[in-house]
């Protein structure tokens, strides 16, 4: 029985479609209210049990890397004002448990290059591949969900949810014939068809658990659609020797790789926050 300890965030795209606020930072330090997209990902991660984090950073990384760090000047400024609250929370950005590991990917060559990247730490492991962009709002976490699915099943799984027929071209979308409730044998893998084209409205979003024979497959695939090595691919070309299932997570999913996501989650998030919701409840009203 093989247990998931690692998690991958890929976390060197360029961010193009929210230039300017990612020219100079990446798009995974945009907040939902007062938390960093990456930092939902990594508590996700915290809740299915994995202990490893390993970031797959570009240019610009340095944000990443010092919010998981410790903040010396922050912490010892906040202790002499007495703001312990705000000293805690700062403290426990992550469990002391929780190991993070940086590994540079030299080029923005793909998604599918990112998570090679990953390969000398990943080794000979399964593994869980979270997009932070991605914002899964579910109980339980969506990737607690999808490590429950591969302790009865043993074999990579892909996070799964219906789009609309006409975004087909923005995702990897599945054909696949039901094994049990929520969860799907794939057999076929396509990425971004044109709406005609798709074999379903089933789209694959930013949550993958991978055997680790998927670097195998990876080291293969040349450069598709946009010159990038994409994950489809290789996560196609798995499929050939490995059972490959889709799960239809439980919860709701925010694309905050695109504006209108983004702003939707803040909405969400922003109506349940404890500080905030009777107010920010009561703002959106009167605009109504
Ligand atoms: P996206 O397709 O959202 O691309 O990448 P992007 O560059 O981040 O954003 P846009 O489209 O230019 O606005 C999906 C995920 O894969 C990572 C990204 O950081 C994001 O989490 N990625 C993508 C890499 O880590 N490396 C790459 O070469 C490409």
């Amino acid at each position: 029985m093989k247990k998931i300890t690692k998690a991958v965030f890929p976390v060197a795209g360029l961010g193009s479609r929210f230039l300017p606020a990612t020219k100079a930072s990446p798009k995974e330090m945009m907040p939902v209210v007062d938390k960093p997209l990456i930092q939902y990902a990594v508590e996700e991660a915290v809740a299915a049990g994995i202990t490893d984090m390993v970031f797959i950073t570009g240019r610009n990384k340095r944000a990443i890397e010092d919010h998981f760090d410790t903040a010396y000047e922050l912490e010892a400024e906040l202790a002499a004002r007495g703001k312990q609250e705000l000293l805690g929370m700062v403290r426990e950005v992550v469990p002391r448990h929780v190991n993070c590991i940086y590994i540079r990917q030299p080029e923005a060559l793909g998604l599918g290059h990112a998570v090679l990247c990953a390969q000398p730490v990943v080794q000979d492991e399964p593994f869980a591949v979270i997009l932070a962009d991605d914002l899964i709002d579910g109980e339980p976490p969506i990737v607690k969900q999808m490590v429950d699915v591969f302790r009865r099943h043993q074999c990579s799984i892909l996070g799964v949810q219906n789009v609309p027929r006409e975004q087909t071209r923005s995702y990897g979308i599945v054909s696949s014939t039901n094994l049990e409730p929520g969860v799907e044998r794939v057999n076929a893998i396509v990425e971004k068809p044109r709406p005609e084209a798709a074999p379903s409205t089933l789209a694959v979003v930013g949550r993958y658990i991978l055997t680790p024979r998927i670097f195998h497959h990876l080291a293969q695939v040349q450069s598709g659609a946009g010159g990038e090595i994409q994950l489809t691919d290789g996560i196609a070309a798995l499929m050939q020797e490995e059972q490959l299932l889709a799960y239809r997570f439980n919860g709701i999913r925010y694309d905050c790789g695109a504006k209108l996501g983004y702003l939707q989650a803040q909405v969400a998030f922003g109506l349940r926050h404890p500080e905030l919701r009777d107010e920010f409840a009561a703002y959106l009203d009167s605009l109504k």
